[in-house]
Parts: C-alpha cells; structure tokens; sequence
C-alpha cells in the first residue's frame, strides 16, 4: 500500500500521477509564462513570522463567522472548474467532504455537477460563483436556481472578461464537456481547429463588456449577498465597497488569467487598508500550508479560499482525499497558532507576520 500523503505537495505528486496529462495541466497550469502562478507561492515563502511564546495555548479555537455564518475555521474551498475530470462524482464528492469538515464551498459556475445535485448531496454552508455571460439570462437562472437551492451568497468572478491564455491547454487540445448546470439553457459549438476548447467556449459565451454599473443587474434579480472575487488594487476596493459589495476576495484566479498580474499576499495589506474594514477581505492564490493560511490572516483577510489542492485530494482519493486535503491544512493552522501563542483567531496580528518591507524599514 501506498503511503499516506502527508502534506498538499505529496498530493499534486499523486495526482499528477493518476491524473491523464490533460487534466492535470487544466487543473495545475497557468497563464502565457505561469510567473504570477510561481509567485503566489514564493511570496508567502518571502514572509516570516514573529511567534510570541508563554502563551497558554492548551485549547486552540480556530473558528470564524464569514456574513454572519459560523465557519469551523478560516479555510474554505475555492470554485474551480470541472471536478469530474478527477473523480466521476465530481463536485459532489467535494461538497460532502467540504461538508465533513464544515467547510464553506464556493461551487463554481463551471461546474460538472448540477448545482441540485451539490445541494441535495449534503447539507452544509454553500455560495454560488457567478460568471456573466453575455446571454445574461443564463447568467439570471442560474442565479435565481442558486438561490432556490439555498446557496447563501453570490461571488461574482470580476477578474475574467476573457479567459487568461492557457498554454498547457491549447497545446494540449483541452476537450470541455457539457457544463451540466447549462443543460438545455445553453448550447455552443466548440469544434475547435486544434486548440482549447475552454478558450473557444469562453470567447463565445463571457460578456467583456461587464462594468461596475452591472452589479446593480445582479442586485436587481438577487437578494443574496454579492462578493466580488479577482482584485488587486486599493482603487477597485474602494469602489466595491461604494458599490454595496458584502465582500471581497483578492484573487489573481490562481495566476490563471493575467500574467505578471501581483501575488496576491503581496497586494493584500493594500486592500485590507482601503477597506478599512467595511467588508471582509478574503485572499485566495498559493495557499497550500498552514503557515500560508495564519500569514494571510496576520495581514488582514477574513478568510482564505483554496483551489488546485482541493483538486489534488479529488484526484489522489476522491471524497476521502478533499477531506484529508482540508483536514491537513486545518491541522497545519492549528499548529501554527499554537506555536505562535495565538489561540483564537482574533489573537492573530499584523505583529505575527514580517514582510520584505518590514524588514527594509
Ligand atoms: C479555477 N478558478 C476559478 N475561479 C472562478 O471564479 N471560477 C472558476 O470556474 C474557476 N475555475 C478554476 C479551475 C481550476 C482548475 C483552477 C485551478 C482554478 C480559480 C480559483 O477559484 C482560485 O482563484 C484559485 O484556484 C486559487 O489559487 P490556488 O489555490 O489554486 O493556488
């Protein structure tokens, strides 16, 4: 028998060895030079931290509250597209692992389950990812069907008027299939001459013209809270939290869309700043330990969202592997905490995180 995998890097191992090249590079790959794929990861290891000791740290609560729902602790599963390609359950064997360890999922808009289907499997805290297309009606059912199904929050990915350029993909002649959550709302022709057909599927359905004075479209058809997930910049943050957003997540969708776009953890105290706490921050992007997750929240986030090693443990175990997957973070953070003397959440501050910059003044 195999070893147990006993940390996320053993877990891409595993997957990348189970996985079809195709899929693997879909789920692992980024945009054009794959830099701002690397830096999400190499900036976390840029950041030290200041443990403070003689802290009874006997007890360790890691539990949050993210819109008023209580989360067992900061780390919640990211939308990412597509999990039949790693487990033919697919999203619904993540949203009952996520469920397993009361974790919040965020189902993705390119889900390959019917959004039903992840609702009736489990019960637990779920938000809808949104993409705008431009037939805005399948944008609006899916929405209204969200809301039916009692996902608890929209977050509108703000980040991807056109789909980022995947190399790995086109190379790779990625195959899409049907988007079951488009069943009979949508049909595209994707017969594509040699490329992605993500890429073709993308340029035919996002709506590029998508602008701020849309979110008033999507609070028109929605009571749900709206979280914009893709930015980076003081300035867009401001304008978020004018606009009436509940949330933001600081995401470069996993250096998927603009390359050289910031490492995410490099750009959040900017963020956090100019939202002088109106709305919770979230950060997703390069988290895949413990540390990785207590950084982010010493500089500011409310909470961290988690993509590729979610897929890992699909890919690696299916159910038992998205469980494993969470359960080792959670465990890495709990440690963390403990050897940092923070033994709640609200323990954790800026003054547990040395940045580069710190470090110049
Ligand atoms: C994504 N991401 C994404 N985001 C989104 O808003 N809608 C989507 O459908 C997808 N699909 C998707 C597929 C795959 C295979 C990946 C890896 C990512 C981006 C995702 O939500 C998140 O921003 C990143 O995955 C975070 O980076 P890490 O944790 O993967 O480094």
């Amino acid at each position: 028998m195999e070893d147990e995998p006993v940390n996320i890097r053993e877990f891409e191992e595993r997957a990348k060895q189970v996985l079809p090249k195709m899929f693997f590079d879909y789920y692992n790959g980024g945009a054009e030079d794959e830099h701002t794929l690397r830096e999400n990861m190499e900036a976390f290891k840029r950041i030290m931290l200041r443990p403070r000791i003689l802290v009874d740290v006997s007890k360790i609560d890691m539990s949050t509250t993210l819109l008023g729902y209580k989360m067992q602790s900061p780390i919640i599963v990211a939308p990412t597209g597509i999990h039949k390609y790693a487990h033919p359950e697919g999203e619904v064997a993540t949203a009952r692992a996520a469920a397993a360890c009361n974790t919040l999922m965020v189902l993705s808009f390119s889900s390959s389950r019917k959004l039903e289907d992840v609702a009736s499997s489990c019960n637990s805290l779920r938000f809808y990812q949104l993409y705008v297309y431009k037939n805005r009606e399948v944008s609006a059912t899916l929405v209204r069907r969200a809301e039916k199904y009692g996902f608890k929050a929209i977050v509108l990915t703000v980040d991807t008027p056109r789909l980022g350029r995947r190399e790995k993909d086109i190379k790779n002649k990625l195959i899409l299939p049907q988007l079951s959550n488009l069943e009979g709302l949508l049909n595209v022709d994707v017969e594509q001459k040699g490329g992605s057909d993500l890429e073709a599927f993308a340029s035919q359905t996002l709506d590029p013209s998508l602008c701020w004075k849309d979110i008033e479209w999507l609070r028109s058809i929605t009571s749900l809270p709206i979280i914009l997930k893709g930015i980076l910049t003081a300035e867009d943050a401001v304008k978020a939290v004018e606009i009436g957003a509940s949330g933001i997540v600081v995401s470069n969708h996993g250096g998927r869309q603009l390359d050289y776009a910031p490492a995410t953890i490099s750009v959040l105290e900017e963020v956090v700043k100019a939202v002088s706490g109106a709305v919770p921050v979230l950060l997703d992007g390069g988290v895949r330990r413990g540390t990785d997750v207590f950084k982010a929240l010493a500089l500011g986030a409310k909470a961290v969202l988690v993509g590729r090693p979610i897929l890992y443990g699909l890919a690696a175990k299916g159910e038992n592997g998205v469980k494993s997957v969470i359960k080792m973070l959670q465990g890495e953070l709990e440690l963390t905490m403990a050897l940092c003397g923070t033994p709640s959440i609200n323990d954790i501050t800026r003054k547990h995180a040395q940045t580069e910059g710190d470090r110049i003044r």
